[in-house]
């Protein structure tokens, strides 16, 4: 049976009279990767804070593993882990030390913090790397040690803000790749992103989130497939035979014909449409030379429910948030 491990009811956020999360209501489910999907200012980080209890709610409701944010703050921190958008490494410590402190901090005892840590670095691939200073490691590097910091209290929660905002295509997939290990050993993950690929690539669901709202919460593809607009390219030995045969014949498909093929746009899923078409052709002797059928992707869902795209807009302002042992 699918459990919720958070729920949110009605959770509104104002800074002044900017109203910063308005009125949104969730579930994320026990082991999911559950993604806030939105472009800046969306209000995403927000609400991290809000789940994570660093900012106080001013209204609505949310539990986080079992405990309500507003009343029992101290039992949330002890099941969550948090990575924050910007960066937050004490410089001078090493990886093995960053670590080490975190647990100390949250009061994992010391041979469990041993055990802990040699488990981590092998999951994060930063064993190597032990005894550098956080300073001289990459972006990517860093963000593994925030992610493995996240993770020192075994918490059944991980909130990844922006996890891999600012990095290169490759370190990003090493990411992702991590983010999945993480979630398939039992953690949940709550994760946002102004990025669909990554929102498409690792969520089970997405919320999609703009202006303090939430616009539509989904699995990607039913997302996709709520735009229900599959396109089927086809080429085949006679288009233009071909062509008048699917125009007679199939009512439900809009059809046309151009130097390179045919164009059919179906309003239902399109590999279930495939088999007749097939047939039809095959039953005229028509032969059939290649076929694509083409989803619509996520740019274009999140198109279709905000009315824009996502910019990619340079996201380094820093977020007021509150911010433990940060020495630089
Ligand atoms: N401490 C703050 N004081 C005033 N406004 C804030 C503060 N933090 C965030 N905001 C504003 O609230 C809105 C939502 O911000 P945020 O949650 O950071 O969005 P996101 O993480 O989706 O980019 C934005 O308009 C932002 O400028
Ligand atoms: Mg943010």
């Amino acid at each position: 049976m699918e459990r919720a491990i958070i729920t949110v009811r009605n959770l509104e956020h104002r800074f002044g009279d900017l109203q910063a999360v308005d009125d949104i209501s969730f579930e994320v489910l026990q082991g999911e990767i559950f993604s806030f999907l939105g472009p800046n200012g969306a209000g995403k980080s927000t609400t991290i804070n809000l789940l994570t209890t660093l900012m106080k709610v001013q209204k609505g409701e949310a539990i986080v593993a079992g405990h309500n944010v507003a009343t029992d703050s101290r039992s949330v921190r002890r099941s969550i882990g948090i990575v924050f958008q910007n960066e937050v490494l004490d410089r001078d410590l090493t990886v093995r030390e960053t670590l080490e402190f975190h647990g100390m901090i949250y009061q994992v005892p010391r041979e469990k913090r041993r055990e802990i840590i040699e488990d981590l670095l092998e999951i994060v691939d930063l064993g190597s790397k032990r005894n550098v200073r956080t300073k001289y490691l990459s972006g990517g590097m860093k963000r593994r040690l925030e992610i493995a910091r996240g993770l020192m209290t075994r918490p059944k929660i991980l909130f990844l803000d922006e996890p891999t905002i600012g990095l290169d295509p490759q370190t990003r997939l090493k990411i992702w790749e991590h983010i999945r290990e993480i979630n398939d050993s039992g953690t949940t993950i709550f994760l946002t992103t102004h990025y669909m690929d990554e929102a498409d690539n690792l969520s089970d669901r997405i919320a999609i989130i703009d202006n303090g709202k939430i616009i539509v919460t989904e699995t990607p593809d039913n997302l996709k497939q709520s735009l229900g607009r599959d396109v089927i390219r086809i080429n085949t030995g006679d288009n233009r035979a071909a062509t008048s045969l699917l125009k007679n014949n199939s009512h439900d498909l809009s059809i046309s014909r151009s130097d390179d093929g045919i164009t059919l746009i179906t309003e239902k899923d399109g590999s279930s449409v495939l088999p007749s078409i097939l047939n039809l052709l095959n039953g005229a002797g028509i032969d059939l030379l290649n076929v694509d059928v083409k989803k619509p992707t996520l740019d274009e869902v999140f198109v279709h429910y905000t009315g824009r795209e996502i910019r990619d807009e340079p996201t380094d302002k820093v977020q007021p948030r509150p911010r433990p042992h940060r020495r630089r």
